[in-house]
């Protein structure tokens, strides 16, 4: 080995972007969206990890509403993964599809059971053939305490109903709430089957809200994580026929013969669901993921801020190099990369788009919002959040867990954790830090005379920094 011949590697904190001539008045004038595995788009290019410490249906919710998406994780049974995806879809579209609904027959604890399993206020009730028989809402049940009473007898019955045609418009579905004073339309064909739900929260949310990502059909964009082992084609098609809009085939080392197998076999199943594929670092990686059928690459090894990947196994790519050369092949391809994990700053976002990212994945910073999984801790009269790596000691021995077939053979000598566990500052809601995040792009765009992130990436010239360059741009007060 000839040690000259070892080239530098460099990370967000080791190059700043240079000012450039601006016309950009304000940054409210800078546009940040962007597109991902040819059809996604995006109003902001941030996606929140698939982590169990945070992406779960709140957080993908949430950060959907300020227009990026979420990646639901998969260290979850399959069924819950799906009814996390379908929490997502359900929470903004005007019109519910598949409508949670319960058999008359059913007893009101059942009902409570299914209207808390489901995080709803009310329940179609249908009879023989899904026909509509009926409405249990919140306020039948109010001050009910018998449990064993049977739902027909609480419920409002059909005749009492208003109810909508199948295909019904937006303008006359909003016109026969407002003029009865309705919370919801049930719609039903000809037969009286049920075929959907309107309600008029989710209209008011759906007319008011222009800046969420969202799918043709007006619902929420989400994402989903897989494997490459077991279970996982089983896994995936089930999340496809819930609607997710993108999988993320995710492993800690993608640039393996099992992931290429694993992208194959997803394609030849589902070949028109867009597939993230990674993580990787290098050009090579990302060229044989995208030629294998990768629709977006995704690339870190080792700058996340609950990973221990380069201390464990000494192996790793400093972020900025990982990104800036993995994006010049993945463009060239015709493809888009997600720079994943790393982020400290909204600078470091500015940094991973202008060399070449088109969307910031982010585990920590959001980790200690409201919307992430999991309970408040207090210290010392402050408060934190949980944040574990997945590849962590407690990550591992859940993800076992979950892994039925595993439980009885496991070892713990076979777990080698490249993982942290530990605690983040409370931040606030998503709104909130992906507001602050995203004004800080924003400027950071600004300064660089890019109105948009084709201009951020075609205007980028970056600087090298000293050692005294370093102190002077991060020691502060
Ligand atoms: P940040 O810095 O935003 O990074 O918290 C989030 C990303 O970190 C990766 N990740 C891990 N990497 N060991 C690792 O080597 C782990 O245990 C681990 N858990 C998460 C992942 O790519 C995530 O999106």
């Amino acid at each position: 080995m000839n040690a000259n011949s070892i080239r530098d590697g460099l990370s967000y904190g080791d190059v700043l972007l240079v000012p450039r001539r601006s016309s950009i008045n304000s940054r409210k004038d800078v546009n940040t969206e962007t597109t991902l595995c040819g059809k996604i788009k995006l109003k902001i290019p941030i996606i929140s990890a698939n982590m169990d410490t945070v992406t779960e249906s709140a957080m993908a919710i949430g950060i959907a509403r300020q227009g990026g998406i979420g990646i639901i994780h998969r260290f979850m049974d399959i069924e819950r993964q799906v009814s996390e995806v379908e929490k997502v879809k359900r929470a903004e579209a005007y019109k519910i599809n598949r409508p949670y609904t319960i058999s008359k027959d059913a007893t009101l604890g059942e009902a409570k059971e299914v209207m808390k399993r489901h995080g709803v206020s009310g329940l179609l009730v249908v009879g023989k053939g899904n026909k509509l028989e009926g409405l249990l809402s919140r306020r039948d049940i109010r001050f009910q305490k018998d449990e064993t009473q049977r739902i027909e007898d609480l419920m409002t019955k059909r005749s009492s109903l208003i109810v909508g045609e199948e295909d019904i418009k937006i303008d006359r579905a909003i016109k026969l709430l407002d003029k009865n004073r309705l919370e919801k339309l049930p719609l039903v064909d000809k037969r009286g089957t049920v075929k959907g739900l309107i309600t008029a929260k989710d209209l008011e949310r759906f007319t008011s809200s222009t800046w969420s990502a969202k799918d043709a059909r007006g619902r929420l964009l989400v994402g989903a994580a897989i494997g490459t082992k077991g279970d996982f084609i089983d896994r995936a098609i089930k999340l496809c026929d819930a609607d997710a809009d993108i999988l993320v085939l995710d492993v800690a080392h993608g640039h393996t013969e099992s992931v290429i197998r694993a992208i194959k076999k997803v394609k030849s199943q589902i070949p028109r669901m867009p597939l993230i594929v990674g993580n990787v670092a290098t050009k090579e990686a990302t060229e044989e993921l995208i030629s294998a059928g990768a629709d977006c690459v995704k690339v870190g090894i080792g700058p996340g801020a609950a990973c221990t990947t380069r201390l464990v196994t000494g192996a790793g790519m400093p972020q900025f190099t990982a990104v800036a050369e993995c994006s010049e092949v993945a463009e060239k391809m015709g493809t888009a990369i997600i720079a994943d994990g790393g982020v400290k700053t909204s600078g470091d976002i500015t940094k991973a788009l202008a060399a070449g990212a088109s969307a910031v994945m982010i585990g920590s910073l959001l980790a200690g919002t409201d919307e992430s999984p999991g309970y408040f801790i207090i210290r010392d009269g402050i408060k934190y959040k949980a944040y574990r790596g997945m590849a962590s000691f407690g990550a591992n021995v859940s993800r076992k867990k979950v892994d039925k077939a595993q439980v009885e053979s496991w070892d713990i000598q076979d777990i080698i954790p490249e993982g942290v566990e530990s605690v983040v500052p409370y931040r606030g809601g998503v709104p909130e830090v992906v507001g602050q995040l995203m004004g800080g792009l924003r400027s950071g765009m600004s300064y660089c005379g890019a109105s948009n992130l084709k201009e951020l990436r075609d205007n980028a010239r970056f600087v090298k920094l000293t050692t005294n360059g370093a102190i002077e741009s991060y020691e502060k007060l």
